[in-house]
């Protein structure tokens, strides 16, 4: 639609867009039009051009053609500041905070390029716990943001955005590690800006939450545009087929658990810094078991301790009925214990490698892979073809570097990691994030083919619908200890977030934690 009467009420115009990285076609003259006071959704799979797109509007890239307007004017948005200094601004899907600062610091990092105003110490610490406690997000102004769960670091990430006073406020995934209640506290946000004539671009793979949240809905798929619909009156299904071009049936696998013997056992783990305290709980042979609960509740720190990452103070880790001694995650790796960390960036991936080195990292040690601590090229090649073409890598040319990928081909690449290495016990924290829902079924279909050939998998995950439908057993952490333990039918939502919010919540206690 583009009569005069519509024209006048669009905050910025997008109109024939086009961007290429070397060969690859990111966007090919794409339209994208946005109103005041309108939550507009960008959709589309993994690597369908969206981050790309926002970022030529945040003014992190610059386009190759194609001209955008704001307010009817055109504008150029040479750097982010520019962007900023125009009154957009964006959270992007891989975090810019500086590790080694504070929150608040990390709040007003740049920023006074973009406001003009220079504020003493105390007027930042004010100014920062204003904005935290606007958004309602718990986290501490004065943490290292090293320190910080990736929630908290999403929360910093939104406050940062919230401190120029956007017009148009950019979301790339921004409840991808959120649990309920912080996404509830992100929308009531969002519904206070929509009401101030805030636009808000909006990007999410949770489908359901498009209806939610959303005005409209535009949907890209391999760098072109498809359509714009209308959020509140487009079904899952429909949205589902317009991003995918077909149809998509079963979501979540059929899992059948023949759970036998304990492989990894954690008893009366604490961690020092409190996260987890006096942690208890098993996992089996051929069992998925959830490990659920809100941001913080120290579910993450669970994984982590296990791998050394968080020291511990008291406590053991068993695996195959043995004490470890020595935990860090190359040995554990090597006996047979594998942790997929929640942070591809920080974490896993080098992101400045080629994706097959990165896809072989982990298992450069197997006589498939070498002999004699002599690399077989082509075995390389051919085992991390097969891999990535498994956890459905686009495009699959990998010798380019991981950071060439977009966000979700990056969590299936160092999902493809692991995978390589047969290991008995699969520690997953967040294995889904930015997948789009076509491969993450993908990735369920795998984490049940996982259980079926008799390996234990520990799911650490904030998405609710994951945890019930892929798991055995679920425990839930509150506080740092374990909560309730849930089994078979008695996994079910409302028994889920009863224990995630109440004190003493229904369903099995502790007592009966242990299978
Ligand atoms: N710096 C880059 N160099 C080369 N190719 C890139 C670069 N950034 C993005 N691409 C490619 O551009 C295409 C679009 O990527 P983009 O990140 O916009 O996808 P997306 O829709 O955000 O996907 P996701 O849901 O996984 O985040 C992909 O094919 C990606 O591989
Ligand atoms: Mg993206």
């Amino acid at each position: 639609m583009t009569d005069n009467s519509a024209d006048t009420e669009m905050l910025l115009q997008v109109r024939s867009i086009g961007k290429n990285f070397g060969g690859v076609r990111a966007l090919d003259h794409v339209n994208f039009d946005l109103k005041s006071g309108e939550v507009h959704v960008l959709f589309g799979e993994n690597g369908a051009g969206k981050s790309t797109l926002i970022n030529i509007l945040a003014g992190a890239i610059r386009p190759d053609e194609g001209t955008i307007e704001l307010s009817q004017k055109p504008v150029s948005l040479e750097s982010v500041h520019e962007a900023r200094r125009q009154g957009i601004a964006a959270v992007f899907q891989e975090f810019s905070l500086a590790s080694e600062l504070t929150v608040e610091e990390n709040i007003f990092l740049g920023s006074e390029e973009t406001t003009g105003i220079v504020l003493n110490k105390r007027k930042m610490r004010d100014t920062a716990s204003e904005i935290v406690n606007r958004l309602g997000f718990d986290i501490p102004p004065r943490a290292q943001v090293s320190s910080l769960s990736r929630a908290q670091q999403q929360m910093t990430e939104i406050a940062k955005a919230m401190l120029t006073n956007p017009k148009i406020l950019i979301l790339d995934e921004p409840t991808s590690s959120l649990t309920e209640r912080e996404v509830n506290q992100l929308f009531e946000l969002m519904e206070v800006l929509q009401s101030e004539e805030v636009a808000i671009i909006y990007i999410t793979h949770r489908v359901a939450e498009i209806r939610q949240v959303g005005d409209r809905v535009t949907v890209l798929r391999d760098g072109r545009y498809i359509d714009t619909v209308d959020a509140k009156s487009t079904s899952q299904q429909e949205l589902v087929e317009l991003m995918t071009g077909r149809s998509i049936g079963e979501f979540f696998p059929e899992v059948s658990f023949k759970p036998s013997d304990v492989c990894l056992a954690l008893k009366n783990l604490t961690t020092r810094n409190k996260s987890v305290i006096d942690v208890s709980l098993e996992v089996r042979s051929g069992e998925i078991v959830g490990l659920a609960g809100l941001v913080g509740c120290g579910k993450s720190e669970i994984g982590r301790a296990c791998f050394g990452i968080e020291p511990i103070e008291r406590g053991e880790v068993e695996f195959l009925g043995e004490t470890l001694n020595h935990l860090d995650p190359n040995s554990n790796l090597k006996r047979g214990l594998s942790y997929v960390p929640p942070d591809r960036r920080r974490e896993g991936l080098l992101l400045d490698r080629p994706t097959r080195e990165n896809i072989s990292l982990a298992s450069l040690d197997l006589a498939t892979m070498s002999t004699k601590a002599v690399l077989h090229r082509s075995s390389e090649r051919v085992i991390t073809h097969n891999l990535a073409e498994r956890m459905r890598v686009t495009p699959l040319a990998l010798e380019k570097d991981a950071n060439t990928y977009s966000g979700g081909n990056q969590q299936k690449i160092l999902l493809s990691k692991y995978i390589a290495r047969k290991n008995k016990v699969f520690i997953l924290d967040e294995p889904t994030i930015g997948v789009d829902v076509g491969a993450k079924a993908e990735v369920y279909e795998f984490l049940a083919s996982l259980a079926a050939e008799g390996v234990a998998v520990l799911l650490i995950s904030s998405e609710l619908p994951e945890i019930l439908n892929m798991s055995n057993r679920v425990y839930v952490i509150r506080s740092g200890t374990v909560q309730a333990h849930f089994e078979g039918q008695e996994i079910s939502e409302e028994n889920l977030l009863n224990a995630f919010f109440s004190e003493s919540a229904q369903g099995n206690t502790i007592r009966s934690a242990t299978p």
